[in-house]
């Protein structure tokens, strides 16, 4: 998605949006550019098809742009195809208007109508040059300032934005709005800086604003000011970002996914022990006391992607360990078949970046519809997070590769303690139990770092399959809710071909595609269907395939039916997720490295959803 930037303050601006913009890559992007005030003067204009580094070869890497004031932009088409004429930037006819938004406006063929009638001249097929042009045209109508004009333009505009603003009579002055799009503001001494998110500031500042919905500020002279639509000062403290700086940056590794994969054992650890105290789970902080638990009879998950197999994992954790009927559901889909929820209902939403615009709809829909909301979010002061009742924060820190890995296993974390919390309340885990599974998470960390320690192993067998164009993975129960996410790891990193299939379905349909040499991937982690899921194995060998298989040390038998094994420690099996899914992010990091793709930017994916 695309990626904003902003600063005023009394550095050059250039270098410190161009870094920035290198900061928010991961969101995904096909151009990019910034423009600089340098005091009165107009505004210089710079954009780059492409990659950023094009951006920073034509400005000298920021250096040859002067001015101490600025925004930038990566863009990722929506109205428009990827073009310089189409990057950020926009501006108005004379220049009076220089904009970079993040989002869609929705009745954008109504005001560009309306522009035209006004005798406005469009040159691109963008969303954000019909927004500049209406902001120039309230100014200019109305006389008002910049906090006015830009109130009037948000009045009018139905649909999504993280919007930043210069205008000509106001040098160095940055002027923001926002609607259902991510946007922090920063400040330092006598430095204010914008982004969409938060490694692009972290370097210069720890003190954030989070600018509410439909809030505009005015960013000057090291202070913002932040406004309501009626244009009145809303008050507002700074909150410390405690992510460490270095959590953003690569730290030697070739790239944010496996620096991500390495960090899985520390935030498991960090995840449990924020809701672990005094040999105790305790959810109270994130809301879930017993009184509020005693009440939970059933629970819907709402999720997009690798969180909704977080949620179906946490299906058959839940289910098992509490007895309550769990049903997990895609966000996009929750939202148009009329949920049937009431105010005895309580919806779980699982994301990363707390900012997946499915996902913030389901709580919203679920909300209207009476029910008690809980959000898993790993990024503090998200939209997902303010939008819920309550929020259990996974501590995974800033997750910058694409595909996630750490931020799934930490979400995997917050569902074993609820489920091992909810399961006491409910009466059906005694003490010995309770102790039991609360020991087995706190293993988990160890016994993943011995996982990672074996990569060489499962290099080796990527580097066999890395020409590869098909690729199976079956499982049973919670083996096969792994397998969805091993799958979806393939695809996205490797341009693979991969699908997950229950492995009793087989036989109804998708063994009519197993041929001679492809790779089919069997998770077997569950002691009660290992047997089941062996015969399902055999049955797709017969037919030619070359199995590879993810189970625990001790099955060494397998090793007579199957091409290759990948062991890994045993744990309680409710949360052997947290286990068979390292090889399979490990595989899917590999198959993409053979290939030679770009891991951590896979093509035409983004890492925060923030349209529909
Ligand atoms: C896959 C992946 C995506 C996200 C999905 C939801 O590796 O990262 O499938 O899981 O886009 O994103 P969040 O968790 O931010 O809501």
């Amino acid at each position: 998605m695309c990626g904003i930037v902003g600063y005023v303050g009394k550095n050059q601006a250039a270098p410190i949006l161009l870094d920035g913009l290198s900061k928010l890559e991961y969101r995904g992007y096909d151009s990019a550019g910034i423009a600089i005030r340098d005091g009165e003067k107009e505004a210089e204009v710079v954009k780059a098809k492409g990659k950023l580094i094009n951006l920073y070869e034509k400005t000298n890497n920021g250096n040859d742009v002067k001015g101490h004031c600025g925004i930038g932009h990566t863009r990722w088409a929506t109205h428009g195809e990827p073009s310089e004429i189409n990057a950020h930037p926009h501006v108005s006819d004379d220049m009076n208007v220089v904009a970079v938004h993040n989002g869609i406006i929705e009745n954008y063929q109504e005001l560009k109508d309306k522009l035209i009638r006004k005798g406005y001249e469009l040159y691109s097929e963008t969303d954000t040059e019909i927004l500049t042009k209406l902001v120039d045209y309230y100014y200019k109508k109305y006389k008002v300032g910049p906090i006015d004009a830009i109130a009037k333009t948000m009045v009018r505009v139905r649909g999504t934005y993280a919007l930043a603003v210069m205008f000509k009579d106001y040098p160095d002055e940055i002027y923001v709005a926002r609607k259902d799009s991510p946007l922090i503001l920063g400040v330092a001494d006598s430095d204010c800086f914008l982004a969409s998110d938060v490694p692009a500031i972290l370097k210069y500042t720890r003190n954030v604003y989070y600018i509410d919905n439909l809030e505009m500020a005015r960013m000057h002279d090291g202070k913002i000011d932040i406004y309501n639509l009626d244009g009145d000062i809303v008050p507002k403290d700074t909150t410390e970002i405690t992510w460490d700086a270095e959590a953003a940056e690569k730290g030697g590794y070739e790239h944010f996914m496996m620096k991500e994969i390495h960090e899985q054992p520390k935030i498991i650890a960090d995840t449990f022990n924020s809701v672990y105290k005094d040999g105790k789970i305790n959810l109270s902080e994130v809301g879930l006391t017993d009184e509020e638990m005693e009440k939970i009879k059933k629970i819907e998950i709402v999720a997009c992607g690798s969180a909704y197999h977080v949620g179906m994992v946490a299906q058959y954790v839940i289910e098992d360990l509490c007895r309550v009927p769990v049903r997990v559901e895609l966000a996009s889909e929750f939202r148009y078949r009329k949920p049937l929820l009431t105010d005895e209902d309580f919806v779980i939403a699982i994301s990363q970046s707390g900012e997946t615009e499915d996902t913030k709809k389901a709580v919203v829909e679920a909300k209207e519809l009476g029910a008690n909301t809980l959000a898993i979010v790993n990024v503090v002061g998200s939209s997902i997070a303010r939008e819920a009742d309550n929020v259990f924060y996974t501590l995974a820190g800033p997750e910058i590769s694409v595909a996630t890995t750490k931020a799934y296993s930490a979400q995997l974390i917050a569902i074993y303690a609820i489920a091992v919390e909810l399961g006491r309340v409910k009466g059906l885990i005694d003490d010995a139990m309770y102790k039991h599974y609360i020991e087995e998470i706190q293993a988990l960390p160890d016994k993943i770092e011995k996982i990672i320690e074996n990569k060489e192993r499962i290099q080796w067998i990527a580097n066999k399959f890395a020409y590869s164009k098909d690729v199976f993975f079956i499982g049973r129960g919670l083996d096969y809710a792994i397998c969805l996410e091993g799958s979806l790891k393939m695809k996205e990193i490797s341009y693979i071909h991969s699908e997950a299939y229950a492995a009793g379905e087989l036989k109804h349909g998708p063994i009519a595609l197993i041929d001679d040499g492809i790779l089919v991937i069997s998770c077997l982690t569950q002691e009660g269907l290992y047997e089941k899921t062996t015969s399902n194995m055999t049955e797709v060998k017969a037919r030619g395939a070359v199995l590879l298989a993810v189970t625990t040390y001790g099955h060494y038998n397998i090793e007579d039916n199957v091409n290759y094994v990948t062991y890994i420690p045993k744990a309680d099996e409710h949360f052997m997720a947290s286990l068979a899914v390292v090889p399979l992010q490990l595989m899917g990091y590999y198959l993409s490295v053979a290939r030679g793709i770009d891991v951590d930017k896979p093509k035409n994916l983004a890492k925060s959803v923030t349209v529909e």
